[in-house]
């Protein structure tokens, strides 16, 4: 037997579930970014000013915001008053999508960037290092577009 639980309500949970979109947004947004300028800099040719400022060798503070969503998405688990869990399917998907994309970005995308900051003028060297980054970035572009439509359709909710 199912047991209706009321979808939780309330201004304090509404903005944390606003919190909660608006980084998916932000990261997928992140991502866009990344995957235009990795694109440009596999045309050969010396690299833009505007690729000289993003790949600038520092950390990308913006796209660590990736990390916040477990903490909103943890947060509105435990503002629901247990109408959600961990235990459910959709919330499973959702984790496990984050950690694929941090895998991606982390393990594939930034280091990349960081070093094709020192060698952004050459082509040889370059191409296989934005490979890399557009590799990231697509495995954790899917990940996360994957799991926004799980948590828009919350299957076993
Ligand atoms: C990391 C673990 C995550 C947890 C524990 C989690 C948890 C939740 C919860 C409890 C809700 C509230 C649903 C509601 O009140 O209707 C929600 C909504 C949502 N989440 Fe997550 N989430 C996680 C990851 C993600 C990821 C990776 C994305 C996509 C990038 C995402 C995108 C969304 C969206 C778009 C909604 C709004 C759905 C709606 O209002 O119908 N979440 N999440």
């Amino acid at each position: 037997m199912r047991i209706a639980v009321a979808t939780p309500t309330g201004a304090a949970y509404d903005l944390v579930l606003l919190a909660h979109i608006l980084l998916a947004l932000l990261a997928i947004a992140v991502i866009a970014v990344g995957v235009t300028q990795a694109l440009a800099l596999r045309r050969s040719g010396d690299p833009s000013e505007e690729a000289r400022r993003y790949y600038n060798g520092k950390i990308n503070l913006v796209g660590r915001m990736i990390h916040l969503l477990p903490v909103t998405g943890a947060l509105l688990v435990a503002m629901s008053r247990s109408a959600y869990a961990f235990s459910q399917l959709w919330i499973g998907i959702g984790l496990l999508g984050w950690l694929l994309a941090s895998l991606g970005m982390e393990a594939l995308c930034w280091p990349a960037e960081r070093q094709l900051a020192s060698v952004l003028g050459d082509t040889e060297l370059r191409g296989p290092l934005a490979r890399r980054a557009l590799l990231g970035q697509t495995v954790a572009a899917t990940a996360l577009i994957g799991a926004a439509v799980v948590m828009l359709i919350q299957p076993g909710a």
